[in-house]
């Protein structure tokens, strides 16, 4: 990786820590009575994960806002920025507590069936399938508990709360994932793979990053700058989470590789073989920066996530 990517991944390692203590903060004490859900919903959280998602509510808050708060340091701007920080810490809770939700219910055995999971076993091995379902159950809500928390317009927390529950729902990664296992064993067109990947990764990538927009009060140009954006870098990160599965090893990836294959599921590398899903990987990426040009030197730390998503070796 160049060096423009060595600064992203370190604002991004920087970003995961503050994002770690931000959400042991919000998640219910591991001792708070049912004592066991609680300790497997912080199991499901905590401890690992890149938090590519919530580094994207900060990167496309801070596109959108930093500009006219960080170039003005009057009593007035400080608040705002206090205001605008603890509405991008709960927006990027959210999105992360939807992700670890949904990681949870993917690694069942109903579902993927893993065994492990950010370097450690999966929930329903660690404690059991049960308390996996519940711990996920808990976790949805939990999220739009904390989005309700944003001290922003309600107007903009009523539409953030819809961004979420429509990429979280059957028109978003729950229906993405439903085709996911309908498509055991299929061929799928590029259409309908596209279609899959669209739904049950690039729609929370995506809300994320409209999140951002929303906690920080976008403008019209800014979100249709941030949505183009959104919707490549979304579908990009699936195409390169099927290249992964066939090009890194367990420790790179902290899950089990060669799953895609083995389970005989459709996926970028499927389709168009490695070589074609890495350079399709390459064109979105492409998409991605030329979608936030206009934000100029405002849209840098999107600019840099969208290189670490592609550039990725995990
Ligand atoms: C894995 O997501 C599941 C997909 C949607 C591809 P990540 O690769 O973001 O997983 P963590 O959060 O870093 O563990
Ligand atoms: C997971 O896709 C998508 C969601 C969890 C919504 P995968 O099944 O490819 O994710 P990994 O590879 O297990 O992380
Ligand atoms: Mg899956
Ligand atoms: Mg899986
Ligand atoms: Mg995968």
């Amino acid at each position: 990786m160049n060096v423009a990517v060595d600064q992203s991944v370190e604002w991004l390692n920087a970003r995961a820590r503050h994002i770690e203590a931000v959400l042991e903060r919000m998640l219910p004490a591991e001792g708070a009575v049912p004592a066991r859900l609680h300790q497997a919903m912080r199991y499901a959280v905590l401890g690992g994960g890149k938090r590519v998602r919530a580094a994207l509510v900060y990167a496309a808050g801070y596109a959108c806002a930093g500009q006219q708060i960080a170039s003005n340091l009057s009593p007035d701007s400080t608040a705002r920025r206090k205001h605008l920080d603890l509405a991008l810490d709960l927006a990027a809770s959210s999105v992360e507590l939807v992700h670890a939700y949904s990681l949870v219910h993917d690694d069942l055995p109903c579902m993927d069936d893993d065994t492990l999971r950010r370097g450690k076993p999966t929930l329903h091995v660690k404690f059991d399938e049960a308390t996996a379902l519940l711990a996920g159950d808990a976790l949805q809500p939990l999220a739009f508990d904390l989005l309700a928390q944003m001290p922003v317009d309600a107007a903009l927390i009523v539409q953030a709360t819809q961004v979420l529950a429509r990429a979280a729902g059957s028109l978003g990664m729950a229906g993405g994932q439903a085709i996911d296992l309908e498509s055991v064993g299929k061929t799928l067109s590029r259409e309908q793979l596209q279609c899959m990947h669209v739904l049950k990764t690039g729609a929370l990538l995506s809300a994320s990053v409209t999140l951002g927009g929303l906690a920080a009060a976008m403008t019209p140009a800014q979100k249709h700058a941030l949505d183009a954006y959104a919707s490549a870098m979304g579908l990009a990160f699936q195409v390169v989470d099927d290249v992964l599965d066939v090009t890194a090893d367990t420790a790179q990836l902290g899950k089990t590789p060669g799953k895609d294959a083995a389970a005989n599921k459709p996926t970028y590398v499927s389709l168009m073989g490695l070589q074609g899903a890495q350079d399709f990987a390459g064109e979105l990426h492409a998409q991605a920066l030329e979608a936030i040009a206009p934000l100029g030197e405002s849209g840098e730390l999107l600019a840099g996530l969208a290189d670490f998503i592609v550039l990725r070796n995990h």
